[in-house]
């Protein structure tokens, strides 16, 4: 059942909870913090909004029922954070993998980037419910709220499905634009708004205003960057939302203006714009020459709302925008103020939001796809249906547990559904429609292309094929990703050019490349000397490329290009790297346990050493060419860690300077650390852990001095050490 929480006073006695429902509150507050920061930090969303809503539903139900279980810090109590942690290690996924610095929409983190500012009001978000009755519920908590006076205007709006700003001008000019962040504090992104044609730089009066809206990537912009991304074999952004939420965190605004973003404004918050009404505010800032949506009606009845409702559940996929729902807010701004706000929400509003479109199909056939890290994904087959535009007639399943959990048995009817995601996904099945002899999918349990009988590991979702070095797609798929642009760039060979040498039996390892013969390539239907001569030149000119990406090309698991430079710049050599125990490899900045475990299994595997020597004796660059400068050795054999955010220089030069005065950067506080280079709002674990190892911290002055060959003043302590803390 859902609840909606616009009235936080309970005032009836309740049982405390059982310790069930107590160990149900703990997983959905953390399994509501992690899809928080998957969506608002990371852009990569892993659960649908209407999963994540409906967590959220039953937690305020269960938070209601028992007050002995409230915690201020609970996901009900505050609003997501898109504010990025800094300099905390591993939060990034490649590819499903860990790497660190890239987000799996194929953006890079950016830390430290962008000023914090604190909101002149809170940002808040808004009460949400998918059902019609639970709006007539609240149109009815509105009257009440407002001591039976009977004159109550609706404001109905579009929910626009971006990211939400403020914008603030002081004397008519745009002086800064800052994200959500937490809802108290975020960041200003304000180069990057300027690049939003619709949005004024200047008003034609010299007012100081702040004016909230929604930052949205339009569809036809959106489907242009993940062709051109498809092009250059970056990962696709899965939504609007997460590709204009991605942009926005870019640090060049050149790259802002070509991705195209646009802004509708729907909120003035404080007295800026004196009116009596929502709607009158709105009128006003049109005339100043906002973007104000055309889609906004004031409604005078329950009627008139439920219309609105039902208009836009289908007009909105002729928008050039992407929209979720419809906002009800209640007018008079007087009758707001009464209503007031929960923790979270303003109890004056409420997001109605629209289902997402779904088809019930026959599933045909379950298929298993083997990826380049042996990991057997299950697709659906299916009857294709018309969904969102397109047609649809495959969905993933992602893994044996999620197929156990729907159930699904042959020649199931299934609801499809085309959420946020671009990839169509099965929601549920339809058991009555299902023969009685129906067998239920059973995983399969050996390789489907080699045979291999397949292993799960304690903790992980996926099955694998362990046979790496002779399974046909992982063959295929390292030697796609060896190719790739961002790793030995050999033009000429795509996938198609692979897949015909292997079967020609030319290609196995990566190492065979080297040995591909221009005049067997030649006499290839489609070939000829020119081609084969040009490919030849595309693989010789591989052999220049350097170490860093090298060391990526070789698809060791978990190391992703910035794994990859970080790993080359400690280890400037293959025999270097090979000699590296696990322990000494998790001294690199961002090498974790799991990461170190692989490089080392990697390096020991034969098949692999084997191919290593061929890449070696073929002429690639198996050591670092580049000398960084020496400056001095003030910081020779130190293993420093740099964190927080500097005002005197970046933390990449700050890294850079360690390295050039004979310093290592370490990615943890550990034992060994010698000291650590503290900003503002260093992270919290490491400034815990360094108290507790009594590791010493450096400001930057002390740093700089350091380097000049001054000793330093006394680390800092206490009340210093608490300056640095993150609010
Ligand atoms: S009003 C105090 N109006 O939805 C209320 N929000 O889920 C301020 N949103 O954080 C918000 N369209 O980012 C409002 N017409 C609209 C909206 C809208 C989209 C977003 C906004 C908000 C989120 C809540």
């Amino acid at each position: 059942m859902q609840q909606l929480s616009l009235f936080d006073d309970m005032d009836f006695a309740k049982p405390a909870a059982t310790p069930s429902e107590q160990d149900e509150i703990r997983t959905l507050r953390k399994e509501l913090e992690d899809a928080n920061y998957r969506y608002y930090v990371l852009s990569a969303p892993t659960i649908s909004d209407r999963e994540f809503d409906e967590k959220m539903h039953r937690l305020e139900a269960l938070e209601a029922m028992h007050p002995e279980m409230a915690d201020p810090n609970s996901p009900t109590q505050h609003v997501g954070s898109d504010i990025v942690p800094s300099g905390n290690g591993q939060w990034t996924i490649d590819n499903g993998q860990l790497d660190n610095g890239q987000l799996d929409n194929g953006q890079w983190a950016v830390a430290d980037g962008f000023e914090q500012v604190e909101h002149r009001y809170p940002m808040l978000s808004l009460a949400n419910t998918y059902s019609e009755e639970e709006i007539r519920d609240w149109l009815g908590r509105v009257y009440k709220g407002l001591d039976g006076q009977t004159s109550v205007e609706i404001v109905c709006e579009l929910k626009f499905d971006g990211l939400s700003i403020s914008l603030w001008y002081e004397q008519g000019r745009l002086t800064r634009a800052v994200t959500r962040g937490d809802g108290v504090r975020g960041d200003d992104v304000v180069q990057n708004i300027r690049t939003i044609p619709t949005i004024p730089q200047v008003l034609p009066t010299p007012l100081t205003l702040e004016i909230r809206g929604e930052v949205l990537l339009p569809w036809t912009n959106f489907e242009r960057i993940n062709r051109q991304r498809e092009a250059d074999e970056e990962p696709l952004f899965a939504n609007p939302r997460n590709a204009a939420s991605g942009t926005l965190k870019l640090l060049n605004p050149n790259t802002v203006r070509e991705r195209g973003l646009d802004a509708y404004l729907y909120h003035i918050p404080g007295n800026d714009l004196p009116a009596e009404t929502h709607y009158e505010r709105l009128q006003m800032a049109k005339r100043l020459g906002f973007q104000v949506s055309d889609a906004t009606r004031v409604c005078r009845s329950v009627d008139e709302v439920m219309d609105f409702i039902h208009y836009w559940d289908t007009e909105r996929k002729n928008l050039p925008v992407a929209t979720d729902g419809v906002v009800l807010k209640v007018n008079s701004l007087k009758q707001q103020q009464m209503l007031g706000f929960t923790a979270k929400t303003p109890r004056w509003a409420i997001a109605f939001k629209f289902e997402a479109e779904k088809q019930c199909t026959r599933l045909l056939s379950v298929s298993y796809q083997v990826g380049r890290t042996g990991a057997i994904t299950p697709v659906a087959n299916m009857e294709p249906v018309q969904l969102s535009g397109t047609m649809v007639k495959r969905a993933t399943l992602n893994n044996e547990d999620f197929i156990r959990s729907l159930d699904l048995h042959e020649g199931d009817y299934v609801w499809v559904e085309k959420g946020g995601e671009i990839i169509p996904k099965i929601t549920a099945v339809e058991p009555g429609k299902r023969n009685a002899d129906a067998k239920p999918i059973a995983f399969i349990r050996t390789c489907p292309e080699c045979g291999t009988p397949l292993v799960r590991a304690e903790g992980e979702a996926a099955w694998r094929c362990p046979n790496d070095s002779g399974c046909p797609p992982q063959q295929k798929g390292k030697l796609e990703h060896f190719v790739s642009r961002k790793a030995m760039n050999i033009d000429g060979l795509g996938a198609e050019t692979i897949d015909l040498f292997y079967e020609k039996g030319w290609l196995r390892t990566i190492a065979d490349i080297y040995d591909l013969n221009p005049e067997d390539i030649a006499l290839l239907p489609g070939f000829g000397d020119k081609s084969a001569e040009r490919l030849m030149q595309g693989i010789a000119a591989s052999k220049q490329v350097p170490w860093s990406r090298v060391l990526f090309a070789l698809g060791i698991r978990f190391v992703g290009e910035t794994t990859a430079k970080k790993l080359a710049k400690a280890y400037p050599s293959i025999d270097l790297l090979r000699a590296a125990t696990q322990e000494q490899l998790t001294e690199v900045e961002d090498v974790g346990e799991e990461i170190a475990k692989a490089i080392v299994v990697h390096l020991q595997n034969t098949d692999n050493l084997s191919v290593i020597d061929r890449l070696r004796a073929a002429g690639l660059q198996m050591e670092s060419h580049e000398q960084a400068e020496r400056l001095s050795d003030s910081l020779a054999g130190k293993s420093i860690v740099v964190s927080g955010v500097f005002s005197r220089h970046s933390r990449d030069e700050y890294k850079a300077l360690i390295e050039a005065h004979g310093g290592k950067n370490a990615g943890s506080v550990s034992a060994k650390t010698a000291f650590i280079l503290a900003g503002e709002n260093m992270g919290p674990a490491k400034l815990e852990k360094a108290e507790k190892l009594g590791v010493q911290i450096f400001s930057e002055d002390e740093f700089l001095k350091m380097i000049e060959g001054t000793p330093p003043d006394l680390p800092l302590r206490g009340g210093e050490v608490e300056r640095l803390r993150r609010v």
